[in-house]
């Protein structure tokens, strides 16, 4: 069987709730580009997943309502908010059309981890600037380009010290890990730095931030060989 989110969607759930280095840094990584305090705030999480992103923003006070393809995803995320008094709600719903988000709807879209998923990255940002209000902002993560790419792979040197190896940094388009175990079975999307850059400017943002934050310590800690790469780049862009 080709594995899709949808299929593994229950491996993903229970990776996230079982405690993930990885996926923790990612969410903190997005967090530190929103305000502490989001009350009166409505945010998309656009690609939510399970919701990790979705419920660390609603716990911050904003209105959310997160959306993914998958609808086992979304299975999931409504069963860790059900019972709960709180502001997230969830659809099925694709990023490249936000087809349940109303226009000048929301005033921050959350996407973490999810651009690099989706098919056409201009009808994604193009339906994103649709949904914000006039002053609304999108944050989102992506695996960062320059070492993520296609089948990127560990070496050693001869003192023992990992090395990244990237060979394939310009090829774009759709690509599926070969390993069992990694997330990237379900496929992704790579794409260069100066692609996601100049669609972000085609499609009438205006870039505030961009970060490639060292591994935490947790993360450090979880995967030593990582220390000294960014594993997530991390970008805040407004509506022009
Ligand atoms: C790595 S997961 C990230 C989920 C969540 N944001 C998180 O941080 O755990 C990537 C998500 O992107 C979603 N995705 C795939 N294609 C998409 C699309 N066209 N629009 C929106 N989300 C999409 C997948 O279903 C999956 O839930």
């Amino acid at each position: 069987m080709t594995d899709s989110w949808d299929t593994i969607a229950d491996w993903y759930t229970a990776l996230l709730r079982a405690g993930s280095a990885m996926n923790d840094f990612n969410r903190d990584v997005l967090l530190e580009h929103l305000p502490d305090e989001l009350g009166g705030h409505r945010v998309l999480d656009l690609g939510c997943g399970e919701g990790v992103i979705a419920r660390a923003v609603a716990a911050r006070g904003a209105s959310v309502v997160g959306i993914d393809p998958s609808p086992r995803m979304i299975e999931h995320a409504k069963s860790a908010v059900a019972g709960r008094a709180g502001t997230v709600s969830y659809s099925v719903d694709d990023g490249c059309v936000l087809r349940t988000v109303a226009t000048d709807s929301v005033d921050w879209v959350t996407a973490g981890l999810s651009l690099n998923n989706v098919p056409d990255l201009d009808a994604a940002l193009s339906a994103v600037r649709r949904v914000l209000t006039v002053h609304g902002s999108l944050v989102f993560t992506i695996p960062h380009p320059c070492f993520e790419a296609p089948h990127a792979t560990w070496t050693q040197t001869e003192d023992g010290t990992a090395r990244r190896v990237v060979g394939a940094y310009l090829a774009e388009g759709f690509w599926r890990s070969t390993n069992p175990e990694a997330v990237r079975r379900a496929g992704n999307q790579h794409r260069t730095l100066s692609t996601y850059l100049m669609a972000l400017v085609r499609q009438g943002f205006v870039l505030d931030a961009i970060t490639e934050p060292a591994p935490g310590c947790q993360l450090a800690a979880a995967q030593p060989q990582r220390a000294g790469l960014p594993p997530f780049l991390a970008v805040r862009a407004h509506r022009g």
